[in-house]
């Protein structure tokens, strides 16, 4: 039997976070270490340009995402690695499924509400900044899926209603066509939690409360240090399940080294010596990736090196696809 087919993408909108790690670039990067599937995993370059206007700063962000997976351990042998952009074949479908979408379900769509929710609360026009891509993003979403056939789709809870918005999508497509398009599947890690960000919100590049992947040791500290925490008594004891330094420390500490900070806080832990127990590990674990970083970062040629023979490995594919769809509706 074939493998299962596993898929994930992220936009280009810069250095990626530890949210952005935690939730969907580790477990993929697992899910792909197990041998159990075939992955291909895309930078989302099209889905940035609803917001990235600027073609310097859009080379850059696509640079930096794709580098953040190498540097994080994804290999190029066993991951296919490419860029949206690249597979004009995603924009053909996006077409054939939108004449599918009911426009209620986009009405519907999270990051759309909150944008006309955000024009309503400054007293704008409801629909001021929006364009189409924001409006249609879902459906580009599910081209990206659907282009490969995948199984299973490694996100943060965010992205959950997206890939129910898939589904949606690829069974009107199929009660018109026959089973033509497959339904996915959202893998979710941390049972359904987003990281918080140092304000206690979900940490997210557009909240400007996270922690930039790769940042200096220098960088970290200062961040770490914006943790906001209660004057009580460095010895009194704490509770470690409602401490957000806490909650970062078990993401990339070992289970002995949690068990051991768990102890301290409940003897009593200064907040000071909670951020530097923090700080050590979090900078022991990243130093490296950061070094790998830096060093592609300095030679963006051997990431679109790698970007382009992904690419070469999923147009066959994409083409088929739709060259068999064109046929099942009739055009050719
Ligand atoms: P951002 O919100 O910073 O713009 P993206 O939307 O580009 O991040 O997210 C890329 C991937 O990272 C998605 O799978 C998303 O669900 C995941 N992700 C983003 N923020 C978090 C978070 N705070 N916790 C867990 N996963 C996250
Ligand atoms: N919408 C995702 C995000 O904001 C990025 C994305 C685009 C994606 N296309 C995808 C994720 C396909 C998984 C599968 O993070």
């Amino acid at each position: 039997m074939s493998k299962k087919i596993c898929l994930t993408g992220i936009k280009a909108t810069g250095m990626p976070h530890l949210g952005n790690y935690i939730g969907a670039i580790k477990p993929a990067i697992d899910m792909a270490n197990t041998g159990e599937f075939n992955s291909y995993y895309f930078i989302a370059d099209y889905h940035s340009l609803i917001g990235v206007h600027d073609p310097k700063l859009m080379r850059t962000y696509i640079h930096e995402v794709a580098a953040a997976w190498l540097a994080m351990g994804l290999d190029p042998n066993k991951v296919t690695l490419y860029k949206q952009s690249d597979i004009p074949e995603i924009l053909e479908l996006h077409w054939m499924i939108s004449c599918f979408t009911i426009k209620g379900l986009m009405n519907r769509s999270h990051a759309y509400k909150a944008s006309v929710q955000a024009n309503i609360e400054s007293e704008r026009d409801e629909d001021h900044g929006i364009n189409m891509g924001l409006f249609t993003y879902p459906i580009l979403m599910a081209a990206d899926i659907m282009i490969l056939n995948a199984d299973v789709v490694p996100v943060g809870a965010d992205q959950l209603q997206h890939i129910e918005i898939a589904r949606d999508i690829a069974t009107t497509f199929n009660n018109t066509y026959g089973n033509n398009l497959k339904l996915p599947k959202a893998i979710v890690a941390q049972d359904n939690k987003l990281l918080a960000g140092l304000d206690g919100r979900k940490m997210s590049k557009s909240y400007n409360n996270h922690i930039p992947l790769f940042s200096t040791e220098k960088e970290l500290k200062k961040l770490i240090n914006r943790i906001t925490t209660d004057s009580s008594d460095p010895s009194s004891p704490k509770n470690p399940d409602e401490s957000l330094i806490f909650d970062y420390y078990s993401q990339f500490a070992t289970n002995e080294q949690v068990a051991s900070l768990r102890a301290w806080y409940l003897r009593g832990i200064g907040w000071g010596e909670a951020k530097m127990e923090l700080l050590v590990t979090l900078n022991k674990t990243l130093e490296g990736p950061r070094e790998l970083y830096n060093e592609l970062m300095a030679n963006p040629k051997k990431i679109d090196l790698i970007l382009q023979e992904g690419a070469a490995k999923v147009r066959p594919q994409a083409q088929e696809l739709v060259s068999k769809l064109k046929h099942t509706i009739g055009v050719s």
